[in-house]
C-alpha cells in the first residue's frame, strides 16, 4: 500500500482557512482520493481538550508562553501518532488545518522563541515528519483581524496586540520563501480567486503524485 500525502493549510486569522479547506476537501474528492481532515490544536479527544486550555481567554493563573508552546507540541504529538500516521499509512492523504508552521510562526515568530528551542521541539515530536505539501494563505494582519473580529468573539491569542501578528505574518513569510514545499497564497484578492489559484496549486500537485497514491 502507498503512502498518502499530507497537505496542511496555514495563515493567521482571517485568512480564509476554512473555505480553502473546504475548496481542497472538494477538489481530492473530485480526484476520488480518499482522505481524513484534521485540525491543530485538536483533532483527538486528548488533543481537542489541549486546544480548549490554549484558547480559553478564562484562565485563574497566567498561561506561561512556554505551557502554550509545550501543549501545542503535546497536541501535535498526540495527532501524529493516533490519527495523521496511521491515515497516511494506510494510503489516505490528511488535509490538516495548521500544523507545524504554526508553531514556528506564532511560538517562534509571535512569541519570539529562538529558532533552536523551536528545533528541538519540534524533533523531539515530529521526527523528521513533514507535510508534502503547504498552501499558506497570506493576508496583513490588519484586513485578518478585522476579519476574525467580525466573526465573533475573540479567543486568547487573537486578543494579542497586532505587533504580535505582524511578527507571526513575518515568520511565516521568511520560512515560506525557503521551503519549495510551501505555496504562498496571496489571501487578501476576491475569494473566488484565491479558490481558483488553490485548485491550480492542487492540479499539480496532484498531478505530480497521482501513480503514488
Ligand atoms: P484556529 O485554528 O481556530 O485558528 O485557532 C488556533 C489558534 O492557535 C490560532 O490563534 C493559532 C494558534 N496556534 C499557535 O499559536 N500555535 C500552533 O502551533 C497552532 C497549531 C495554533
Amino acid at each position: 500500500m502507498s503512502l498518502g500525502k499530507f497537505i496542511v493549510i496555514e495563515g493567521i486569522e482571517g485568512a480564509g482557512k476554512s473555505s480553502a479547506i473546504e475548496v481542497v476537501k472538494r477538489i481530492l474528492a473530485e480526484n476520488n482520493i480518499e482522505f481524513i481532515s484534521t485540525r491543530e490544536p485538536g483533532g483527538t479527544p486528548l488533543a481537542e481538550s489541549l486546544r480548549d486550555i490554549v484558547k480559553s481567554a478564562e484562565h485563574n493563573e497566567v498561561l506561561t508562553q512556554e505551557t502554550e508552546l509545550l501543549l501545542m507540541y503535546a497536541a501535535r504529538s498526540q495527532l501524529l501518532a493516533n490519527r495523521i500516521l496511521p491515515a497516511l499509512n494506510s494510503g489516505k492523504w490528511v488535509i490538516g488545518d495548521r500544523h507545524d508552521l504554526s508553531s514556528r510562526a506564532y511560538q517562534g515568530g509571535g512569541r519570539q522563541f529562538d529558532d533552536q528551542v523551536m528545533d528541538v521541539v519540534a524533533d523531539v515530536t515530529l521526527k523528521g515528519f513533514k507535510p508534502d505539501l503547504t498552501l499558506y494563505l497570506d493576508i496583513t494582519p490588519e484586513q485578518g483581524l478585522s476579519r476574525a473580529q467580525a466573526r465573533g468573539e475573540l479567543d486568547r491569542i487573537e486578543l494579542e496586540k497586532i505587533e504580535f501578528f505582524h511578527r507571526v505574518r513575518d515568520k511565516y513569510c521568511e520560512i515560506a520563501a525557503n521551503d519549495q514545499t510551501i505555496i504562498t497564497i496571496d489571501a487578501s484578492d476576491e475569494m473566488t480567486l484565491v479558490h481558483k489559484n488553490i485548485r491550480q496549486q492542487l492540479a499539480i500537485f496532484i498531478s505530480e503524485n497521482m501513480e503514488t497514491h
